[in-house]
């Protein structure tokens, strides 16, 4: 019997990976489950998209090995989103690196910048594959509590209080997953601020800005930004297109330059036709946002209708491709809570509290879910 390293007791078999599992065999026993778990866009991308990549499959290069670096059109495509959605600037030659979407890149920061034994702040609730690749390098997650009173955004005051020495990376995520807020300039500015004092480079993971937000804003918009802080991005979301495992990270020359150091070492460049159909939804425009918007805003009405009907209340203004509700005040755990409802209801929604211990007391609906299912699960309460 051959034992695995180490390193995998310290993290565990994701939360989708077992709850799927469950669901499939819900399904095989004929049952009809609403899965209103995970954020999948069932949309598709925009047109042309898939016409494109079939195209790109004569090109002459289109089998071959191809660059670390992505196709330097590629890059051309995601610096100019970039200026079009965010109005920043980046050099497609040297502030670029495109990446198998963002999830990846953030194993590759992790290990392009952490030693053992460095700390990381983590937000609470938050995404949880900060913590497990955190946990995977060798270094040790710090949680930042995030709250309602607050808007969930980082307290920096608070987070100061504590001895930041040996804290080398923090995460942030906004619009935040899993609660949807958003931040505001002012609040990337402290956090400029913040990081230049304590010598801590900042990621914004920020795969969800152009859901159901009017303002879409790039952490590299802020002045001085650069010289601490990354940004990933990604087209998983954005353009209906998770399963391409397109993303980027942005940032600095020298910054980018370490993770390619790492990136070049892990895997070899992005099959040729997925880098032509991403370039051509890049280009797709701020119609194709708007067209998204309304999708989501249909569904997103009724699933706060759904949400009401389970004494659960929730911010309209939150962003992204998530309802984040919070259940009502007698109610048992949100994982009790969540597995009554699949075991009573056959619909999936996901408990708040596998994001962190602040997000119990909390339920999260995704919107990838088509309206007739969604009245479908209105009508099975
Ligand atoms: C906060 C956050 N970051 C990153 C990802 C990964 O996205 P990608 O498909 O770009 O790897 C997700 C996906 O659900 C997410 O919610």
């Amino acid at each position: 019997m051959i034992e695995p390293a180490n390193r995998l007791n310290i993290v565990e078999e994701y939360y989708f990976s077992k709850k799927l599992r469950e669901i499939s065999e819900l399904e095989a026993k004929g049952e009809s489950i609403i899965n209103m778990g995970i954020g999948s866009p069932d949309l598709q991308p925009p047109s042309q998209v898939v016409e494109v990549l079939k195209n790109s499959l004569k090109d002459e290069k289109a089998h071959q090995y191809q660059s670390y670096r992505g196709l330097p059109e590629l890059r051309k495509a995601m610096a100019n989103f970039y200026k079009e959605q965010y109005y920043v600037r980046l050099n497609s030659e040297t502030d670029i690196l495109p990446l198998m979407g963002s999830k990846e890149g953030i194993m590759h920061i992790s290990m392009a910048f952490l030693n053992p034994g460095d700390e990381v702040l983590i937000p609470n609730p938050g995404y949880p594959t900060y913590a497990s690749v955190t946990n995977l390098v060798g270094a040790k997650p710090v949680f930042y509590n995030l709250n309602e009173d607050n808007k969930w955004l980082p307290d920096l005051a608070e987070i100061q209080k504590q001895d930041l020495s040996k804290v080398k990376l923090m995460w942030i995520s906004y619009p935040h997953m899993p609660t949807g807020a958003k931040a505001t300039k002012k609040v990337f500015e402290d956090v400029v601020e913040f990081a230049k004092r304590n010598n801590i480079l900042v990621v914004n993971d920020n795969p969800y800005s152009f859901i159901l937000n009017g303002y879409p804003l790039s952490f590299l918009n802020i002045t001085g930004a650069k010289d601490i802080g990354l940004e990933l991005n990604s087209i998983s979301k954005s353009f209906n297109m998770a399963g391409w495992r397109v993303g980027m990270v942005v940032g600095k020359k020298k910054y980018i330059d370490y993770i390619l150091k790492v990136k070049s070492n892990m895997d070899s460049g992005m099959f040729y036709g997925l880098q032509k159909g991403a370039i051509k939804a890049l280009n797709s425009g701020t119609i194709w946002f708007s067209s998204l918007t309304s999708i989501y805003r249909q569904r997103r009405d009724l699933v706060w209708e759904l949400a009401e009907i389970l004494n659960c209340t929730y911010d309209k203004h939150a962003a992204g491709l998530f309802v984040w509700a919070k259940l009502p005040k007698d109610s048992s755990s949100s994982i009790e809570f969540v597995d009554l409802i699949l075991k009573n209801k056959g619909v999936f929604i996901t408990p708040g509290s596998i994001f962190g211990s602040q997000g119990e007391g909390y339920i999260r609906f995704s919107l990838c879910v088509d309206e007739e299912k969604i009245q479908e699960a209105i009508n099975r309460f």
